[in-house]
């Protein structure tokens, strides 16, 4: 019965506690060789924005939002004391344009800026030759040497954009900017996860950590410059903050010593664009979720379990579910695969899609318990400004992964909380824009 095969993925995809702390203990080890040596598989990227906002910042600024499922533009007008207003468009990026050459992208991105600052920005706002202050938020890992500077790394979340890895985003997109006589200077580029924490801050003071579950999964914090090894030879203050961008995502790449993986795991990374890499984010993130039960439901349509009789050739498609939170909708298969469900069917669909989702939330449980643990947050409490499709949209999620930090820490679990953050990447990116003109203008 289809209650019989639950209990098998029950089994498969529980995670115990004390699987789950044998996890935070390995996560912890590795956000720490991150913070020590450059170039290590979790990164722990020093992002140059440093302590918090103080409710000083002001003014108008312009926000580029390319990282997820859109290209975003928005104008933030910071008002001070946690207020702002936000006017903004987004643009549906095609699969194409996320392989194709570098350049064309951040070309994109410009003429989209462009567009919209003719539209949305009165006559005048611009003066004569003089330029918007522009935060970009660029979401993916890029080192930093500057606030204004960023090496991506690698690609992740699908996209392969040719003649852009190790190459300075922020130069590619000023070029761009240019080209397209777009009145913007690009003074910022940032992380979702670090515009979210800085966000985050702005309106709940007591944030200390913040996590993004969407396409991809990833994580920024504040750390003390003296406790990152890797720039003491910068000179900079030893008490001062700095954000670090933990590109958590690539948490047991390569080796996979430390994640409890499945077959559907490992033929998700196996058939990826970028095989081995990203392993945390594979097990948890909105990108590949859905695919997960996919991968289960084709799995007991060969073992003759379910469809008998049907044609099932759509559902056989890779990444034909879109997410995996509505799959308890029986006009959702008969109308995006042409398959009939039972009630007991769509029963089962979605008691796996808890499944499924529950693990990933535990799993994230055990990247923030890692944060946490490090940085002595337990006793005091803290909040973790959360922003994502997933965190936002799939039902139950936040739930479970407070569950998973009562599972780690016992009732002190409670202690860290989540909540739903302010939009990092538009309004994150504003307010960091703003902190780095007043440092400037203070000759920092
Ligand atoms: C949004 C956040 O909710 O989710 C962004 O405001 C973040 O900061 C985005 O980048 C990520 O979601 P997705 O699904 O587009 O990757
Ligand atoms: C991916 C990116 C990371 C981003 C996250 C959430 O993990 O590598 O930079 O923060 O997705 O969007």
């Amino acid at each position: 019965t289809m209650a019989d095969h639950l209990r098998k993925y029950e089994t498969i995809f529980t995670l115990t506690p004390q699987r789950m702390r044998i996890v935070v203990e390995a996560f912890k080890e590795t956000l720490e060789l991150g913070l020590e040596k450059p170039k290590q598989v979790v990164p722990m990227i020093p992002t140059f924005v440093f302590d918090w906002p103080t409710g000083e910042e002001t003014g108008d600024f312009l926000a580029v939002d390319l990282g997820g499922t859109n290209l975003r533009v928005c104008l933030v007008t910071l008002q001070g004391n946690g207020k702002f207003e936000i006017t903004q468009s987004k643009y549906r990026l095609t699969e194409e344009q996320k392989q194709e050459d570098g350049q064309k992208l951040f070309d994109f991105c410009a003429e989209c800026l462009k567009t919209f600052i003719d539209t949305n920005l009165g006559e005048g706002t611009v003066k004569e030759g003089e330029k918007l202050p522009l935060g970009f938020t660029f979401s993916y890992p890029c080192s930093q040497e500057r606030i204004d500077h960023g090496e991506l790394i690698r690609w992740t979340k699908g996209f392969g954009a040719t003649n852009t890895e190790g190459r300075d985003v922020a130069a590619m997109f000023r070029e761009s900017l240019k080209t397209h006589n777009v009145p913007a200077e690009l003074t910022a580029i940032i992380n979702d996860t670090t515009g979210t924490l800085i966000a985050s801050s702005y309106v709940n003071p007591r944030t200390r950590i913040a996590v993004i579950f969407g396409t991809g999964c990833n994580a920024a914090y504040m750390e003390r410059v003296g406790d990152i090894p890797k720039i003491k030879n910068l000179g900079i203050d030893d008490e001062a903050q700095m954000a670090i961008n933990c590109e958590w995502g690539a948490f047991d790449s390569f080796e996979h010593e430390h994640l409890p993986r499945t077959k559907y795991d490992q033929i998700i990374d196996e058939t990826s664009n970028k095989p081995g890499e990203q392993a945390f984010e594979k097990l948890i993130s909105g990108r590949y979720l859905g695919e997960i039960l996919r991968l289960v439901i084709c799995e007991l349509i060969d073992e003759g379990v379910l469809f008998l009789g049907q044609n099932t050739y759509k559902i056989e498609t890779a990444y034909a579910f879109d997410t995996a939170g509505t799959v308890d909708d029986h006009r959702y298969f008969t109308h995006f695969f042409a398959l009939e469900t039972t009630l007991a069917e769509r029963q089962f669909f979605r008691a796996l899609a808890k499944l499924v989702g529950r693990r990933a939330a535990r799993l994230s449980a055990c990247g923030i318990a890692a944060i946490v643990s490090r940085m002595g947050y337990l006793e005091e409490g803290c909040s973790v400004g959360a922003d994502g499709s997933l965190y936002n949209k799939y039902p139950g999620f936040a739930d479970r992964v407070h569950e998973g930090l009562q599972d780690i820490f016992g009732d002190k679990g409670r202690n860290i909380v989540t909540y739903h953050a302010e939009d990092g990447s538009g309004v994150g990116s504003a307010i960091i824009a703003s902190m780095t003109k007043i440092r400037k203008d203070k000759g920092l």
